[in-house]
């Protein structure tokens, strides 16, 4: 059994954890590396407690009892209870402490993206893992998209050749920026907590033989906070990798939290890229359906929905479930846990830990160049609200692996001294 422990229990634990955590109540994950393996949220911890109390208190039958912590303890409280492995689900700066406190504690982590918003954070909890003998992962579910997986398949097996740019568009709608995440958005900018959905798409499936060369970022503000404020309404972000035989290959990234709210998709996302060969253009939600019913699209019900990612289901077996790729890269994550814990085909605990991190598509090893990108934007976007707009970051450049260029000023400021 994998006993989970639950850091954040808002929005996407909804969507994602609370799916996998139900079926788990009836139905072990099961490899023949492992055999049946059960997988029970024991532990929540979260700031007030009371979307956890809301839960346990409507959701009896579905679920087996978990311990509910809140306040300033929570995190202590939940990681003595008694856990394997600990999801980190809470806003994107407030990963790094909590993941720091699970693995320390000796807990397989699973962090929400992006992992952390620093490659010193980064380092730190890879380090960590390895001498606590852990898995510490990150949720990138764009990943397991079966379009995505298709788009990898054919780069890696050379039909599409050499990727030249591309643009990707994520617009998350006001009610996100304006209720959802209205607690914490101060100060923050809609490009690190979804661009990276993206950047991982572009670096994993474009890669590794490539290196990231330059990042560059500008925005707008004045809806969700002041115009002359800390807190973005968009950003568009451009990074430019550079391929073994020096072409170089551009990305720009489109978000935004401020797309009105009847959006007929609630969130809009579209992908291009561009081949020596080719062209691949995808829509996220345009798949095929669109669906229209009285006084309950866009709002209750999308329009154009987009049941890969996650959707509820009477299966033609007659069961109720929900799943898609969201849910089943969480499920991916314990079938991890549980080859590290009780595989019996490898010999020694040792040797499976070490295949699991191994993984590319999750390890947090691997999340350096998202890590570096997204530390790049805070910084660029830092000194736009400071009134030095149009800064470029240079990665692995003769002046250290992450270097922030002001216009104007020869002085470079130094964010990374080591290699990205
Ligand atoms: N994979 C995806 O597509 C996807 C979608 C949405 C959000 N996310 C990520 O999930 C994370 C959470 O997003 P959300 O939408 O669920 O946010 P949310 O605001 O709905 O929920 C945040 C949760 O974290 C808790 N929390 C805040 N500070 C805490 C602290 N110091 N200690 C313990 N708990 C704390 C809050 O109580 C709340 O339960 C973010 O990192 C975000 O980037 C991922």
């Amino acid at each position: 059994m994998i006993r989970c422990g639950m850091i954040g229990f808002g929005m996407i634990f909804d969507d994602t954890y609370r799916p996998v955590f139900e079926a788990g109540v009836s139905v072990p994950l099961y490899s023949s590396a492992t055999g049946p393996v059960a997988v029970t949220l024991a532990a929540v911890a979260s700031r007030t407690g009371a979307r956890a109390a809301r839960y346990l208190a409507t959701h009896a039958g579905r679920r087996v009892p978990f311990k509910n912590f809140s306040g300033p303890n929570a995190i202590a409280e939940l990681l003595e209870c008694g856990v394997d492995a600990v999801c980190v689900a809470t806003p994107d700066d407030r990963h790094f402490e909590a993941a720091r406190a699970a693995i320390v504690a000796g807990k397989h982590v699973l962090i929400e993206k992006p992992s952390v918003l620093d490659l010193r954070q980064l380092d730190e909890l890879s380090r960590l893992a390895a001498e606590h003998g852990v898995l510490a992962k990150v949720v990138y579910h764009k990943l397991a998209d079966p379009d995505h997986k298709k788009l990898r398949t054919l780069y890696q097996d050379g039909v599409l050749s050499h990727v030249n740019s591309g643009y990707c568009s994520l617009l998350e709608p006001k009610s996100i920026s304006g209720g959802q995440f209205a607690e914490w958005i101060a100060g923050r900018n809609p490009a690190t907590y979804v661009a990276v959905h993206y950047l991982k798409l572009i670096d994993f499936s474009f890669g590794p033989n490539w290196a990231l060369d330059r990042i560059s970022a500008t925005g707008q503000r004045g809806l969700v906070g002041p115009a002359d404020g800390l807190t973005w309404d968009s950003v568009q972000l451009q990074v430019v990798y550079r391929h073994p035989d020096a072409r170089e290959a551009a990305f720009d990234i489109h978000t935004s939290w401020v797309t009105p709210d009847n959006f007929p998709g609630f969130v809009e996302q579209e992908v291009q890229f561009r081949f020596d060969n080719a062209v691949w253009s995808a829509h996220q939600r345009k798949r095929g359906v669109e669906l229209t019913v009285e006084n309950r699209t866009p709002g209750e019900l999308k329009n154009t929905p987009n049941y890969h990612y996650n959707g509820t289901f009477l299966e033609p077996w007659g069961e109720r479930s929900q799943r898609g790729y969201g849910i089943e890269v969480i499920e991916r994550f314990f079938k991890e846990v549980a080859f590290v814990e009780y595989g019996v085909l490898a010999d020694a605990r040792a040797d499976r830990l070490a295949q699991m991190r191994s993984l590319t598509y999750n390890d947090i090893t691997a999340d350096r160049n998202c890590v570096a990108i997204v530390q790049a934007l805070e910084a660029i976007l830092a000194r736009a609200v400071a009134g030095v707009p149009g800064c470029v970051v240079k990665v692995n450049g003769p002046a250290g692996g992450l270097v922030l260029y002001e216009p104007g000023s020869a002085e470079p400021l130094v964010l990374y001294e080591g290699r990205v």
